[in-house]
């Protein structure tokens, strides 16, 4: 048992230190810094080994073609052989892989023996279907161990993966399918969500009737349908895996790839109409993920029991969910509904039910169970956790102390944990048994992480100012490319900061402050993209997707605070002339956000949504957004003198406030 953390008051606030008997076991200690200090890539080289290389790497970065990186480049080995094979040949094939929760309550538990022999059996299905290195694999499933499988089955072939979250809708999938020219499709009927099946088949079936031709096959998990409905199914393109895999065996050797071989591609939102595919790649990628999973979790894989709460459709799922886990040899929960079914208190069950010890989590589902009460929590026995992190955005000071005292039981350190898609793996967080904790602050950028805030030409701030927050070396983990889009990776990413000494710099999109201790403090996104539960949506995305609707003149979106998601799509729209009849009738808001969620996906619906008669613009005709955020949430509003008609803005902040 660990005792109660102290803690002391500082300029920055309050601070906690790492209990004495959890830094005495800590995996990872100061000396980490002081490592990757003398040497970096001899630091990160060091990390690289630890994975199995099939023909070791001889040379660590390519760096002669910025921001095209090369890590590990001559050397070769299998992803899911790492994650896997190796655990087993190590004697650990008997340890929990998987503990798969249901959201019904089923459960089913693979030890790494068992998922190895699932994986391989996949491999030998994907290979049998014409599928080869280099080929790209779009999976669309719930949260049960076929996703794992999946994933891992399509890796150790040496194809891509493209996971597609099972909220995004079939338009979704098919430009995902399409941009990438997925050869196969895996999905399932249905999964459960809230006590009821939540098909996705269906939406498969529409994206590839209205496009996806390149797919050839769609592979079906069986997991939920409602019975009264028919399960459409196109002879000779659908086949259920189950069936499938019956038919091939599970005995599969895992070949080598090099290192730069694609792992997969993950569409995320950017700042126009169209999501980026950030793709990551083998050896760098697992590299980062296995590194800061064992060091930032402090991880000890005989005993830990270790869950992250995110779906294998976001990043996180995939470094911390799959790839850096299961690198680790860990035990991992995964849980496939929601956190209040059938009662709220789900989450906690399960923490009593599987005695986790590592929990990583959002703040938006933290601040919703504030919401709740700690009564919910206190109905479980939470003494297992001896961690705890946060995720996707900035933690509250008032939720990480919540989450410290309630769930933590004020005995378990909290690592906030700063990264994006495009980064790969965690970037800056606190490490466990060495850094005294700060709420609210994601703190240090991570031993062999170099990380700046700048001004806007990429001059280095000195403590105590706010600016933009610069990646200013490569890493291993970096994205390596938007897939097919070089040009919008340069700009993207690179050309802000292409001309500073040391340069370029890679820019993340994000505004950051550092303290008068040097602590970085995340201050949110910089760019038209707002973040809603910890998620990335982009202004732009669902203004065209409005736009795209027949009634729809014009349309402008802002994220506006709210208490639980962070942040709240908003959005303002002008209805066409011919259309204002319609638009104007009862029930016509909702109707233009239930189509933002059948474009894109439920998470993407609006909050809220006004029909107003003009937008604000600038003379330019830039529609001015920091205004209706004003507007949006409550707040007088700014400066309008740059308006075309400053009595739009009067208008619009009238509607709102009935
Ligand atoms: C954006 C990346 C990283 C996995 C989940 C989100 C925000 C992420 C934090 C944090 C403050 C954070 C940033 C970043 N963000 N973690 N600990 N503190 N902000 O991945 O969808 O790629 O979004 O999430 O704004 O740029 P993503």
């Amino acid at each position: 048992m660990t005792g109660p953390i102290e803690h002391l008051e500082t300029l920055a606030g309050k601070v906690f230190l790492p209990p004495e008997e959890f830094a005495a076991n800590a995996v990872a200690t100061a000396a980490l810094y002081d490592e990757a200090r003398a040497d970096r890539l001899g630091f990160w080289a060091d990390q690289a080994r630890s994975l199995h290389w099939h023909k070791p790497f001889t040379e660590v970065l390519d760096w002669d073609n910025p921001p095209f990186a090369r890590w590990f480049a001559d050397g070769e080995l299998n992803v899911a052989y790492n994650c896997l094979d190796r655990h087993v040949l190590a004697g650990n094939g008997d340890r929990v892989a998987l503990y798969f929760e249901g959201e019904p309550g089923d459960s089913r538990t693979l030890t790494y023996a068992q998922l190895t022999s699932e994986v391989k059996r996949a491999a030998n299905l994907l290979l049998a279907l014409g599928v080869q290195a280099g080929d790209r694999v779009a999976i669309y499933l719930p949260m049960i161990p076929e996703a794992v499988i999946a994933m891992l089955a399509v890796a150790r072939i040496g194809a891509a993966h493209s996971v597609i979250f099972g909220g995004f809708s079939a338009e979704s999938i098919r430009a995902r399918v399409e941009d990438a020219e997925a050869k196969l499709v895996i999905t399932a009927d249905g999964g459960w969500r809230r006590g009821k099946v939540s098909p996705l088949k269906p939406a498969v079936d529409a994206a590839l009737e209205a496009g996806g031709a390149t797919v050839e096959k769609v592979l079906v998990v069986q997991r939920a349908w409602d019975d009264s409905q028919e399960l459409a199914w196109t002879e000779g393109r659908d086949l259920w895996w189950h069936e499938e895999l019956a038919q091939v065996d599970d005995d599969h050797e895992a070949k080598p790839f090099e290192a730069e071989n694609p792992l997969f591609i993950l569409y995320t939102s950017g700042t126009t109409g169209n999501p980026k595919g950030i793709l990551h790649t083998s050896g760098g990628y697992l590299t980062q993920v296995a590194y800061t999973h064992k060091n930032v979790f402090d991880l000890h894989p005989e005993t830990d029991v270790y869950w992250s709460t995110a779906d294998v459709g976001w990043i996180t799922g995939h470094s911390y969910v799959v790839y850096g886990p299961l690198a680790n040899g860990a035990s991992v929960v995964i849980y496939e509904g929601t956190p209040d079914t059938p009662r709220p208190g789900r989450w906690w069950e399960i923490i009593e039910k599987y005695k986790v010890s590592i929990l990583y989590a959002a703040p938006t589902a933290i601040r919703s169970f504030m919401k709740a009460g700690r009564e919910i929590p206190a109905r479980s026995d939470l003494s297992s956790l001896r961690l705890l992190g946060s995720v996707g955005e900035p933690i509250n000071p008032e939720a990480w102390l919540w989450y410290h005292e309630v769930i933590g039981g004020n005995r378990a350190p909290i690592v906030d944990t700063w990264w994006q898609t495009e980064t790969g793996g965690i970037m800056i967080s606190p490490l466990p048994g060495v850094t005294a904790t700060k709420p609210g602050s994601a703190q240090t950028p991570l031993p062999g992480i170099s990380v700046e805030v700048v001004d806007d030409k990429g001059n280095i701030l000195p403590n105590d100012s706010a600016g933009l927050l610069a990646v200013t070396e490569p890493w291993p983990g970096m994205l390596r490319g938007i897939w097919g889009d070089p040009e919008r990776f340069i700009d993207t990413y690179w050309s802000k900061f292409a001309d500073v000494p040391g340069g370029p710099l890679y820019f993340a999109g994000d505004g950051a402050r550092r303290d008068e201790d040097g602590d970085v403090w995340l201050l949110g996104r910089v760019d038209d993209v707002m973040n809603v539960s910890g998620h990335r949506l982009s202004t732009a995305e669902i203004e065209s997707c409005l736009v795209g609707h027949p009634w729809v003149a014009e349309a402008a979106v802002v994220g506006a605070h709210d208490d639980t998601t962070g942040q709240a799509v908003v959005a303002f729209v002008i209805a066409k002339a011919r259309h204002a009849g319609e638009a104007g009738a009862d029930g016509a808001t909702n109707t233009l956000r239930a189509h933002v969620a059948t474009q894109i996906g439920a998470i993407a619906r609006p909050r809220e949504l006004f029909i107003v008669n003009e937008l604000p613009k600038t003379r330019s005709g830039k529609i001015m957004r920091r205004l209706l955020r004003d507007a949006a949430e409550g707040r007088t509003l700014g400066d309008t003198t740059t308006l075309t008609d400053a009595s739009v803005m009067k208008a619009i902040a009238d509607r709102l406030r009935h």
